[in-house]
């Protein structure tokens, strides 16, 4: 069974003690919470990813990064590779988010290289995409998930797949306040499980976790996770707060 994951993603948001903290009361207030088949994940920034993991010890939070750069070492002032995450204890990585697409000029084709490298380094990816309103105005939708799938993802072998989380985030509804209807969700994501089926098998589309981003809140989280394709949350602003980020992984 696909395993059910709430994530949240802090952006530039928190330092080594705000991190900290953040942690060890989102440790708490899950604490007593029964949950099976269900991750619980936070994404500090670089920085604070070391200090993060220690405080989220003997817990059940995971601790992973926004990013990664493709290449395994060299002259890429300002990066971070993926043996310098995997030495310090991430699994995980977050690709692809749109404001990385947005303000770093991140492609389809420079995010496939990213991905070829975490599956050559044996991370994890949780691999974001997702449509600009403009798209889903002139009905592009479905169109464009499809080509940023398909561009970033699909040459990869079946194999590859259980190393990939999909988070599917349409742009006009992250940090909007504007969320797509879970009706909204659940179309676009059973369309993404088809055309992986269509790609590769109905095992290997079964089998991966779908997550949707926007504006998720303790209010419409319920209704959202209630679809059958919907698997889960990438969580902006509302993993900021332990009280609403608590609150969405109780509704899953
Ligand atoms: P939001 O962000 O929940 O603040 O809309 C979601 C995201 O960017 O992953």
């Amino acid at each position: 069974m696909r395993a059910k994951i709430v994530a949240g993603n802090w952006k530039m948001n928190n330092d080594k003690k705000e991190s900290k903290q953040l942690i060890k009361d989102l440790k708490k207030s899950i604490k007593r919470l029964k949950f099976k088949n269900t991750r619980v994940i936070v994404a500090p920034t670089f920085v604070n990813l070391s200090s993060s993991i220690k405080a989220a010890k003997k817990s059940r939070v995971e601790v992973v990064a926004q990013n990664m750069h493709h290449a395994k070492n060299g002259a890429y002032t300002g990066e971070i590779s993926a043996d310098m995450l995997k030495s310090i204890g991430i699994k995980t990585v977050i690709l692809g988010h749109s404001e990385r697409r947005t303000y770093f000029n991140e492609t389809d084709a420079s995010l496939a290289l990213k991905v070829d490298a975490v599956l050559a380094n044996e991370l994890e990816t949780i691999f974001c995409f997702g449509e600009l309103l403009e798209d889903r105005k002139a009905n592009n939708h479905f169109a464009v998930v499809e080509s940023q799938l398909t561009n970033a993802l699909f040459h990869l072998n079946a194999s590859a797949w259980s190393s990939i989380v999909l988070a599917y985030e349409p742009v006009w509804a992250i940090g909007t306040g504007e969320t797509a209807s879970a009706e909204q969700a659940q179309e676009m994501h059973a369309f993404i499980r088809g055309i992986i089926a269509k790609k590769y098998t109905t095992e290997v589309a079964d089998a991966v976790s779908i997550l949707y981003g926007g504006s998720v809140k303790p209010a419409n989280a319920e209704e959202i996770f209630s679809k059958p394709d919907v698997d889960g949350g990438l969580i902006g602003g509302a993993a900021l707060n332990v009280n609403d980020f608590t609150g969405i992984i109780k509704a899953i």
